[in-house]
């Protein structure tokens, strides 16, 4: 038999009290960004701060990653505070922990440190394992930046420099420095980073008069902070039953390694998993999860190629400043680290996809949905897919090669005034439609909306609310399921979707009231005589509109049920369709000459009439763009018997019902 000796003597009886125990926080979240930065992350985290600091936790407020690059104003009681290493809770956590995947400038914090009010001084912890970064990395920053053909315009914090010294593992952190016992020893460890070009102390010695000046500031600066090992630290908060609200720096689009074209981005992991890895903790330390946070709209600085950067989309010069001003009118869009000027876009959800993949979460928070709400135009675009430059192959997933892309859009009616609105009840049908759609195309389930920039202007939706996106996010899937039937029909090769006639953007749109509209024609004289005449013709079969659901087909080929009672000279339309209202502002599906949004009888004549949107040649016709113009449903006549039989064929839809 085998038996088990014990011997008593050795070990020691504490061992018991953590035997079999792995200690999470009981409460956790990580806050992280969905685009390229600068998403308000900051107020969101914050929130939670406040939350759980009312459900009774003590807070321990943290960064895992990154540095002195991030940047954020926080705002608290009529005081604006810019920092850099501070997660935005830092004023109102217990506990502000800067962990061990940091790069931290020694001096730097302590200017953020002070800030604080005297009393909260102490509590901002550093990791020993974090990375000590200092001038020599910042002017190794600009040394390597001005080496690079591909400028990735860093924020100059020195962050990356660090990186790269720990890579080579030449670099020093806090636990090291902490053991020199004087700025000489410290020196000794400056002089080991082989990878430090000379130049560089020569700018620091031009900086601090001498490199033996510099060592002794740096020095003094460590003995200032308050160094602990890290885990040890952590596990204590765990068991005295702190919450965890986790700020990770930059955003899903800057990744290291998952962010734009590889090279334009900055040098620690964005997401979650990255930051929680950095900092010795694992997803069970996230009981809330991980909320990914965006703009309503994008905005991005540095390097690289931004797909929906105004401006790629089609809009001219002159609607970009218009764009921007309506935006920079309520947000100015200046970094906080660099002071430059945020280029921006429309709302990624390519990129928003990837950034809920890559974070294994669904849930999202929207800032600034008051000022999509007033931008230029009233219509919002969302970017649900990439097109290649050259091949024209839609992409859905994020590529690697940013620049070779054009982005995608639908666009969307927005123009509302949600400012300072807290209450879900009071949120107009622009916010739920634009808010279904970022659904719809990020398969995001959207927890909050930010409505201006007070530390109050917000939303957090109810069950129901959410509930009330599902709904509308459904409706939308019941669209793309119609057209994915068209496509079908296509397939079969009774339509020619891809006609040219509606440029190549083969989706539908929505008009004010939610209604959604997509038709084809096809002229292409190619296909057999009895497919050229096949139209289709949709909308939402819950529009409160009334525009029909009509499909209309080339009958002698009709075998779909669908298309019974669309035999020549009979048409059956329903009754709905009468109700169009003459003269609505229809958002429109853009195509070459017009916009099929539905079929209606003139109640005079009790002919039937397609009707549609004048678009794209307005000048060719004498109409304005967007002008509801109706002709007889056989309008789609070969382009010959149209002319015999209807000589003057614009008619303006003037009358119905
Ligand atoms: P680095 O992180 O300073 O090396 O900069 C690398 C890239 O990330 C640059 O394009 C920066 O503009 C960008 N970046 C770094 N931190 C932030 C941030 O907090 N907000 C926005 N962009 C950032």
């Amino acid at each position: 038999m085998c038996g088990l000796k014990i011997d008593f003597t050795v070990g020691d009886t504490s061992i018991l009290h953590f035997q079999g125990e792995i200690p999470n926080f009981e409460k956790g979240v990580a806050v992280v960004g969905g685009h390229f930065g600068d998403e308000g992350k900051g107020r969101y985290a914050d929130d939670f701060v406040e939350e759980y600091k009312i459900e009774g936790y003590k807070v321990v407020n943290a960064r895992f990653q990154g540095g002195g690059n991030a940047g954020h104003t926080v705002n608290r009681d009529g005081v604006e505070y810019h920092f850099h290493y501070l997660p935005s809770g830092a004023l109102i956590s217990d506990v502000v922990f800067l962990g061990a995947g940091m790069l931290i400038n020694p001096m730097d914090i302590q200017t953020e440190i002070n800030m604080l009010p005297e009393d909260q001084q102490k509590k901002v912890i550093v990791d020993e394992r974090a990375t000590v970064c200092t001038d020599v990395d910042k002017f190794m920053d600009g040394y390597y930046e001005a080496k690079r053909s591909n400028k990735v315009g860093t924020t100059g914090s020195g962050v990356g420099p660090a990186v790269s010294s720990r890579a080579l593992r030449v670099h020093i952190t806090f636990a090291d420095a902490k053991k020199c016992e004087n700025y000489q020893e410290l020196l000794e460890l400056f002089d080991k980073m082989v990878n430090v070009p000379n130049s560089v102390w020569v700018d620091i010695a031009k900086k601090y008069g001498s490199k033996d000046y510099f060592a002794m500031t740096v020095f003094e600066a460590i003995q200032k902070l308050n160094v602990v090992p890290g885990t040890p630290f952590l596990n204590k908060l765990k068991k005295e039953g702190y919450a965890l609200v986790c700020e990770v720096s930059q955003a899903f689009g800057l990744d290291c390694i998952h962010g734009n074209s590889g090279h334009y981005v900055t040098s620690t992991h964005t997401t979650a998993i990255g930051a929680l890895a950095d900092g010795g903790l694992g997803i069970n330390d996230l009981s809330d999860g991980i909320c990914v946070v965006t703009k309503a709209y994008a905005s991005k600085v540095g390097g690289g190629y931004f797909v929906t950067e105004f401006g790629h989309g089609g809009e001219t010069p002159d609607d970009v400043q218009k764009l921007e001003d309506s935006i920079r009118k309520y947000v100015p869009e200046c970094g906080v680290t660099t002071g430059r000027k945020r280029l921006l876009g429309w709302f990624d959800a390519v990129c928003v996809r990837a950034a809920l993949q890559a974070n294994g979460t669904k849930k999202l928070a929207i800032n600034c949905m008051d000022v999509i709400g007033l931008i230029h135009g009233g219509i919002a675009k969302i970017c649900y897919a990439y097109r290649h430059k050259k091949t024209g192959k839609i992409v859905y997933d994020w590529p690697y090669f940013q620049d070779e892309y054009d982005p995608v859009y639908i666009e969307v009616e927005v123009d509302f005034n949600i400012f300072h609105v807290t209450d879900e009840n009071n949120l107009p049908d622009g916010v739920w439609r634009y808010l279904a759609y970022i659904s719809f195309f990020t398969g995001a389930e959207i927890d909050y909306i930010g409505t201006g920039g007070a530390s109050t202007d917000y939303v957090k939706f109810s069950e129901n609310g959410k509930a009330h996106i599902r709904q509308l996010t459904q409706k939308i899937k019941e669209l793309y399921a119609a057209i994915e039937e068209t496509a079908s029909l296509n397939d079969e090769g009774n339509v020619d979707p891809d006609d040219g006639s509606y440029g190549d953007d083969e989706k539908p749109t929505t008009d004010p009231n939610g209604l959604y509209c997509f038709a084809l024609h096809s002229e292409d004289n190619t296909l057999p005589e009895k497919q050229q005449r096949r139209y289709l013709v949709y909308a939402h079969p819950d529009s409160t509109t009334g525009l029909l659901v009509a499909k209309q087909g080339h009958l002698e080929q009709n075998t779909s049920e669908d298309l019974k009672g669309f035999s020549d000279g009979n048409y059956e339309v329903p009754d709905k369709a009468r109700e169009i209202t003459p003269g609505s502002k229809w958002r429109h599906f853009k195509g070459s000459t017009s916009t099929i949004i539905g079929v209606a009888r003139d109640a005079i004549t009790g002919d039937y009439y397609v009707v549609y949107v004048c678009y794209g040649n307005a000048g060719k016709t004498n109409h304005e763009d967007g002008d509801i113009l109706a002709r007889p449903l056989d309008m789609f006549l070969s382009p010959n018997e149209k002319k015999d039989k209807y000589p003057d064929q614009d008619m303006r839809f003037e009358k119905i019902d």
